[in-house]
């Protein structure tokens, strides 16, 4: 008999039906044994009668998280039975008015007893059980829709871009160390000893490349990697709704982000009330005057679950102080943001001049969520002589100028149009418009604080051979 989807049974009253799934939960009354099934689309409670020997006996038999095939004939509860919300989590249970009675049980896999339970929403278990047994707990309903909510999240993004003109572009996971601020992921090269290959902390230089070449409207659901202090909003490795853009002003960016936004939450997340439309604008002067941070939390109402309260803030300091150099004594300048920005327009004399250097305002562009800082972005400096200036600003001599940025220079020097862009941080927007605290919430396999994956139980030893082929010895710690 044909698979029947459990959220469909409502089609099948009164007939007879086949659904493939798991054992949700058991209730063995003796004589009457009901047992709640699960799939991808939903449950149902079965019943097995005494009558039917055969599926009686297989229903005694069977356990939580077996997967079985169940055949049987869909009924409609008696009026006293019927109950749409589930009695432990208050989620809606489209199926509470009908029941399959139980005629034939196939035990398709037989599971021990599961590690962790997935009957609840998984708050009361202790995180590193979760992660490490993930698998399972992937499938409580809470972390299926949070996945399943993330996966559609994408899917929107990446068609409203495509009817927008962009092009969707892998670039390299094995790459060069980018300076975006945090610690980089090396990789050994095996046929040139010592040297590293990095993960790329953003796909920052390679989007800018691909304006150089003629994309002109770019995105990439990329995967970044940041060797940095795990929080409940970072993860080593995280995802980026990255996208550039050729031929634009600031005003073009935030446009087209916002309107991307207010249609993600109109059509996926209409429970949720966005504050204000247009996003409001606070400099970040004005930022930390007024809320002593650059990711203000301006909700009116910090009790609403389902308020979204969207700002930009513009307007950042290109340059900040460093602290003092051990050698010389002497306070350096470090770009705040992304060394790659224009100035604003007005304080372009000041970077070639190299004057002033603390008063020069960046063109960046922070898109701020509850608090939370879900994207940062900027108009970038397409003149390679401006760019240049930014390096000398942070003290970079000439060969080092030329060693870690000479294909930058090179390549803006070849025909490049003005460009900028943006990257959202996905994993935190998802998080807060699943209402979830924590980004390993919509992470399928996410790593601990400590950055292990104690399911994989990575990062672990490698074979001595492996490490001869890489030329590689490591000292162990005494
Ligand atoms: P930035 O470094 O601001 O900009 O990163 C963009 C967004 O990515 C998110 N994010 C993270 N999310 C989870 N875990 C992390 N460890 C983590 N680090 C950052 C944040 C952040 O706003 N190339 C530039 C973008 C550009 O200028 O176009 C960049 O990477 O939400």
């Amino acid at each position: 008999m044909k698979r029947t989807y459990i959220k469909d049974l409502h089609e099948a009253v009164g007939k007879e039906a086949s659904i493939s799934g798991w054992v949700d939960v058991r209730r063995d009354h003796g004589k009457l044994i009901f047992i709640d099934f699960r799939d991808m689309t939903g449950r149902i409670q079965s019943v097995a009668l005494p009558n039917n020997k055969e599926a009686h006996e297989a229903a005694s038999k069977v356990r939580s998280e077996w997967v079985v095939r169940a055949t049987g004939v869909v009924n409609k509860r008696p009026e006293k039975m019927v109950s749409m919300k589930n009695k432990e989590t208050g989620e809606p249970e489209p199926n509470g008015d009908i029941e399959l009675e139980l005629k034939k049980l196939e035990i398709l896999n037989e599971a021990e007893t599961p590690p962790i339970s997935v009957g609840t929403d998984g708050k009361d278990i202790g995180e590193e059980s979760r992660l490490k047994f993930r698998y399972v707990d992937l499938r409580r309903p809470r972390m299926q829709k949070n996945i399943r909510m993330r996966g559609k999240t994408i899917k929107f993004i990446r068609d409203f871009l495509d009817r927008e003109g962009f092009t969707e572009i892998e670039t390299p996971i094995l790459t060069k160390s980018t300076p975006e601020g945090a610690r980089d992921y090396v990789v050994p090269s095996r046929l040139e000893h010592g040297h590293f290959y990095a993960l790329p902390q953003s796909p920052q230089q390679y989007k800018q490349l691909l304006m150089v070449s003629g994309f002109e409207k770019y995105f990439q659901i990329a995967r970044c990697f940041r060797d940095e202090d795990t929080r409940s909003d970072r993860q080593p490795e995280f995802t980026q709704m990255d996208l550039e853009m050729s031929f634009v002003d600031r005003e073009d960016v935030m446009a087209l982000n916002e309107r991307l936004l207010i249609e993600i939450v109109s059509k996926l997340f209409p429970e949720k009330k966005i504050q204000e439309v247009p996003f409001p604008r606070i400099s970040y002067a004005e930022a930390m005057a007024k809320y002593g941070s650059d990711r203000p939390d301006i909700r009116k109402d910090k009790d609403d679950p389902n308020l979204l309260a969207f700002c930009w803030v513009v307007d950042f300091p290109f340059f900040e102080k460093t602290d003092d150099d051990p050698l010389t004594g002497h306070k350096g300048w470090t770009f705040t943001h992304n060394p790659f920005s224009a100035p604003k327009a007005e304080d372009m004399e000041k970077l070639m001049a190299k004057k002033d250097i603390g008063d020069i305002l960046a063109t960046q562009y922070d898109v701020v969520l509850n608090g939370f800082e879900i994207g940062g972005g900027s108009i970038r400096n397409h003149e390679p002589a401006a760019l240049k200036k930014v390096f000398e600003i942070m003290g970079y001599e000439e060969d080092r100028i030329d060693a870690n940025f000479g294909h930058m220079l090179k390549a803006l020097a070849s025909g490049t149009p003005p460009h900028g862009g943006i990257a959202w941080g996905l994993d935190r927007l998802v998080t807060l418009l699943l209402g979830e605290s924590s980004i390993r919430e919509v992470i399928a396999f996410a790593k601990t604080g400590e950055g292990k994956d104690l399911m994989m139980e990575a990062p672990s030893e490698i074979t001595k051979k492996q490490m001869r082929e890489l030329g590689i010895e490591v000292k162990k710690k005494k």
